[in-house]
């Protein structure tokens, strides 16, 4: 494979860049939005309000998710890891661009404490970084198994008529456990405790606060 050199200034300025887009902008997708094929259904308020904080928190997820992989990429040392951390996060753009139309579509907006949710996981992405390269695909695969578990639970518990936003949860799981397998056969390692259930306790908090702000 050809892997681009950079500089570290060229990445600073691409992180920064990244960062920027991700929580203020609205980074477009590369692939067509799994919604496009099910027609709107009008929801109930009640209906609408759950749905739109269900996908709010699905927004979060993804704005972790790039974060984090940025945060990695940013201290890899393997040239190889840090495309595979990248090429992860470019389709994490996609699942971020699908969840924003959605909450526009249902009136509603992506979190207020964005910035403060893409820092924080860019932070531990560089910390679980600096460990090494098979940790940080460890950390990788454990990101994917948990967002993979919570779209589970978000499948559930949509309202039933609200098929657009199913098709696109579908389609984010889908990938999630691609992204979980690539980064295994890349070479992660299993992550020690008490890691996975800390950063199950910090999904938690994201998800309960994510649900209204
Ligand atoms: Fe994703
Ligand atoms: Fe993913």
């Amino acid at each position: 494979m050809n892997v681009r050199q950079t500089s570290p200034l060229d990445r600073l300025l691409g992180d920064a860049q990244r960062a920027l887009e991700t929580v203020l902008g609205a980074p477009p997708a590369l692939r067509a939005n799994p919604a496009d094929d099910e027609a709107e259904i009008v929801l109930d308020d009640d209906q609408r309000r759950h749905a739109a904080g269900l996908m709010r928190i699905n927004h979060v997820g993804e704005v972790c998710a790039q974060a984090l992989y940025c945060g990695q990429a940013a201290v890899a040392r393997d040239p190889l890891t840090r495309e595979h951390l990248l090429a992860a996060a470019q389709e994490e753009t996609d699942h971020l661009a699908w969840c924003a139309d959605r909450l526009r579509e249902l009136d509603s907006r992506p979190s207020l404490l964005n910035p403060l949710w893409y820092a924080g996981s860019y932070a531990i992405g560089a910390l679980a970084g600096l460990r090494g390269d098979g940790w940080n695909l460890g950390f990788v695969v454990e990101t994917e198994h948990q967002v993979e578990a919570h779209i589970d639970e978000h499948l559930d518990s949509l309202p039933a008529a609200d098929a657009r936003s199913r098709a696109i949860l579908q389609a984010m799981k889908a990938d999630e456990a691609r992204h979980a397998a690539s980064a295994e056969q890349a070479g992660a390692r299993i992550l020690p405790p008490p890691v996975p259930t800390l950063m199950a306790a910090a999904s938690k908090l994201m998800k309960a606060v994510a649900y209204r702000l």
